[in-house]
């Protein structure tokens, strides 16, 4: 008599076949080798020191004296878990300190705080538009907008990157049969590192009736005088945008905000689900996203430095010859197009100690893979230096410049 089938062997099989698929393709992943001492410019990995040029701790805030003196001395108060969610007893005076902070750095009247990013994104879109509803999404969106788009149910519709024109077909043939309609982007994408046409998206936006919303997960502590993200950086303070963000990045802590009028903020803690089911950000992430705020506000200088830095790596890959995009943000690509040569790349530089991770589809489009190259405000000009050497040998060696 032949035995039951087991499900969990036929799983097993399943998986691991899947799993060598992605080794023929050379889409297979796995952690890079830990880190054994902080996301400093400087740190070490898997043993060997290495300059880190992929952490999106932009300022150098994660390990800022006072950001970390600041989240120390909330866990001493509080404690290190907010053991519950914002509706029950997880809502300290810190969170909504925090709440405050951040509006006041938006120039919006209130604003709401999330685990993290991606529950943001997944939480303030699922809440404003449903079945029935358009949204509309450039196609190099995060992921994490991609799948509350998809939670949402409403109509999604994705327009070629950054083309406001194929945006305005899109929505003169769809937006009159729905009933909302959303416009959802990145500020800076996090991948290409380039900026959302805001104003233009704005008058579309407006023109047909639309919300519009930004995701500043990059553009937070980057971009602007002050840093206050996207909207600053065009002037469009007070003009109805939703800015979304983290405070994961540039701002060295954890979660994610959304950022608006009272009204949306007060509908999105009735209705953001991701908000609602979600134990509160912990007293010493939170206290580390204010404090990294202050410091911010009060050492601009910082902004300039991660400017000056950017620029002066991009300047020095282009005129080795890399296909390097340029950019206003602190993101540089550095385009491949192979997945496998991207990786091999990423392997000749982390030999001679400059970590860079090779970005392969499905994180981008096929035939674009590439180094995503990040910079922080507290790279040396040294650093900065010795990673040009490396660059400039290993793309000599694997014949891309
Ligand atoms: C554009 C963008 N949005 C959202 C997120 C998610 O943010 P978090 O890492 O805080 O979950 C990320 C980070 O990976 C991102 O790059």
């Amino acid at each position: 008599m032949n035995k039951p089938a087991r499900r969990g062997i036929d799983l097993v099989d399943f998986l691991a076949k899947e799993l060598e698929l992605l080794k023929a393709i050379h889409l297979y992943r796995r952690l890079p080798g830990p880190l054994e001492k902080p996301p400093r410019p400087g740190t070490i990995i898997n043993g060997h020191d290495v300059l880190l040029f992929s952490s999106n701790n932009y300022l150098g805030l994660a390990q800022h004296p006072r950001v970390k003196a600041t989240a120390v001395e909330a866990v001493e108060r509080w404690g290190t878990g907010s053991g519950g969610s914002r509706l029950t007893s997880g809502n300290f005076v810190l969170h909504r300190q925090l709440e405050e902070r951040i509006a006041r750095f938006k120039g919006t009247e209130d604003a709401i705080v999330f685990s993290s990013g991606f529950l943001a994104n997944l939480g303030v879109i699922s809440a404003l538009v449903g079945r029935g509803d358009l949204v509309l999404s450039d196609e190099l969106n995060h992921a994490s907008i991609i799948d509350g788009c998809r939670l949402s149910r409403a109509t999604v519709k994705v327009f070629h990157h950054r083309d406001t024109a194929h945006l305005r077909d899109i929505l003169l043939a769809e937006r009159k049969s729905h009933r909302r309609c959303l416009i959802v982007t990145d500020g800076v994408f996090s991948m290409d590192g380039d900026i959302a046409p805001l104003p233009q998206l704005l008058q579309l936006a407006e023109e047909f009736q639309a919300l519009l919303m930004v995701d500043d997960a990059h553009a937070t502590g980057v971009l602007g005088k002050k840093g206050a993200g996207t909207v600053e950086h065009f002037g469009l303070e007070g003009r109805g945008i939703i800015q979304m963000g983290t405070l994961s990045k540039a701002l060295g802590s954890e979660g994610g905000y959304v950022a608006g009028n009272a009204i949306l903020v007060d509908y999105l803690r009735n209705r953001a689900r991701s908000f609602i089911f979600s134990t509160a950000p912990s007293p010493p992430v939170v206290a580390a996203a204010m404090a990294a705020l202050e410091v911010l506000e009060e050492e601009p200088h910082l902004l300039d430095q991660l400017h000056a830095n950017v620029q002066r790596l991009y300047r020095g890959l282009k005129e080795m010859g890399f296909r390097v995009l340029p950019t206003a943000s602190a993101i540089i690509p550095l385009m491949v197009g192979d997945a496998h040569h991207a990786m091999v790349l990423a392997a000749a530089l982390a030999k001679k100690g400059v970590f860079v991770p090779a970005i392969r589809p499905p994180t981008v489009p096929e035939g674009t893979s590439r180094l995503r190259i990040t910079v922080m405000a507290t790279h040396k000009p040294e650093e900065l230096q010795r990673a040009l050497e490396a660059f400039l040998s290993a793309g000599k060696m694997l014949g891309l410049i």
